[in-house]
């Protein structure tokens, strides 16, 4: 049959609350125009972000209840810590409340001033808790990455030549370790290819420089590799991801994302010395090794989750429904970063908006619009969340200016897309009467989440 369905059916469901247009035109305005202040209650379909909204599986829910909430040495924890190890092979598991607390501990350990670390291109938390120890946060995605309108496979890829070019330049003792973030969300979602993993490797080894992985969303990017790179169409997904994972030292990983639950992460690496720090700094912050600030249940989710998302009829599904709402919007003329990504589907605002600058928030700008006309949460990538200044400050926009429409795991259906891509629709009609934003309020560190904009007269 050509007709992908979900594969699942649905045991218990959750309404979602209908708002007038003009209701929502007030809700935006109290909340300073920003998506993140809106309460959900108020919001139809919630595109914010794919991490900690999936929906959790019979079994998952079943693990719950299974929690052993033992201190030390708890059940669960080595249900968890088996099944970490079956997809990475790494040594050492060290679990954590989610992603960030685990690039906290990692970045604690080895970050400081005049210390850099390359990625493709860092996550916003991975980004702050680098600068945090003062190091400096690279990014090295490669040409055709940066480039929304053009199609390829692999846009994630890092540049290789550029990071040996920069290891050179650096010096190979100020930088601790290396990145890949498997799929490059802040880039659209992209997958990495295998080829590429291998070759970062091959430079990390002849620098001795060890390789990590931010591996949110490892199955997603095993199952484009599957898709797309030759070679691998009669491999497994899991044998895939076993194989991006021998290649590297460590990984980090918000278990919100790839494990299908709502919260949690962990930090493995086959560093003995470094996970012993790592483990005194996890019992200061968040918790005994064997739990890491999570409780027994959800180390039985997260365990069950990592099972269940190398499913490739679940992965089939997920890339598809991604796909579709692309396919509609680029068919409609709508601009976004092609090919579509794993999780979510970034607008690409330059185009969208070309007579807002980067000043006035394009990205913020269509991310309300999107709100008011059809209840929808969105949320920027772009000068507000990765706006840097200079000192006469200037703004210096990050290459892109994008909109991402998150989709949570599992949680909608065939036709809240096709809602949404009625709602995108509508929008993109009325692009020409869409102004600019200003920033009224920002805080000093990660200012997407709090800062307060007004439209620009
Ligand atoms: N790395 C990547 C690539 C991420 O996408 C995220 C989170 C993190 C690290 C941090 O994990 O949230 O569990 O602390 N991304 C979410 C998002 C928040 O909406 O893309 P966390």
């Amino acid at each position: 049959m050509k007709t992908i369905i979900e594969p699942f059916k649905i045991k218990s469901v959750e309404p979602i609350r209908f708002t007038t247009k003009e209701e929502r035109v007030k809700i935006l305005k109290n909340a300073g125009y920003n998506t993140f202040m809106v309460p959900a209650d108020d919001v139809l379909i919630d595109l914010l972000t794919d991490s900690g909204t999936s929906a959790m599986s019979a079994k998952q829910w079943a693990g719950i209840m299974e929690g052993d909430e033992s201190y030390a040495g708890s059940k669960s924890f080595y249900r968890f810590e088996k099944a970490v190890k079956k997809i990475t092979g790494l040594e050492y598991i060290i679990p954590t409340h989610q992603g960030r607390a685990a690039e906290k501990i990692l970045f604690f350990n080895v970050g400081a001033k005049g210390k850099y670390i390359p990625n493709n291109t860092h996550f916003d938390t991975t980004r702050a808790n680098i600068e945090f120890t003062g190091a400096e946060a690279v990014d090295l995605l490669n040409e055709i990455g940066k480039k929304p309108e053009v199609r390829a496979d692999f846009k994630g890829d890092m540049d290789v030549e550029k990071l040996e070019a920069f290891i050179k330049d650096k010096g190979v003792e100020n930088i601790p370790l290396c990145m890949i973030t498997v799929t490059n969300n802040s880039g659209g979602g992209q997958p990495v290819s295998m080829k590429n993993i291998r070759e970062v490797k091959a430079v990390c080894k002849k620098y001795g420089i060890p390789l990590f992985l931010d591996a949110c969303r490892f199955a997603e990017n095993a199952y484009f590799i599957k898709k797309r790179e030759k070679g691998y169409e009669n491999k497994s997904v899991l044998e895939i991801a076993q194989e991006m994972f021998s290649y590297a030292d460590g990984a980090t990983m918000s278990a919100k994302k790839d494990a299908l639950v709502n919260i949690g992460g962990f930090l493995a690496m086959n560093d003995p010395d470094l996970a012993m720090k790592c483990r005194n700094l996890l019992i200061v912050t968040e918790g005994f090794p064997t739990y890491g600030g999570l409780a027994g249940r959800d180390l039985e989710a997260v365990a069950q989750g990592l099972e269940e998302v190398v499913d490739e009829h679940y992965l089939e599904y997920r890339i598809r429904s991604v796909e579709y709402l692309g396919e509609k919007l680029v068919a409609a003329g709508v601009p976004i970063i092609e090919p579509p990504g794993g999780h979510a589907i970034y607008i690409d605002a330059k185009r969208f908006l070309p007579d807002v600058p980067s000043e006035q928030f394009p990205g913020q700008s269509i991310t309300c619009e999107l709100y008011i006309e059809g209840g929808i949460r969105a949320v920027e990538i772009g000068s507000v969340m990765f706006g840097k200044y200079d000192k006469d400050g200037k703004l210096i926009p990050p290459p892109m200016e994008l909109v991402r429409m998150a989709i949570p795991r599992r949680v909608y259906t065939q036709s809240h897309i096709d809602y949404l891509i009625e709602v995108i629709l509508e929008v993109y009609k009325n692009r020409k009467s869409l102004k600019g934003y200003e920033i009224t309020y920002q805080a000093p560190m990660l200012r997407h989440f709090t800062a307060q904009f007004a439209p620009v007269k």
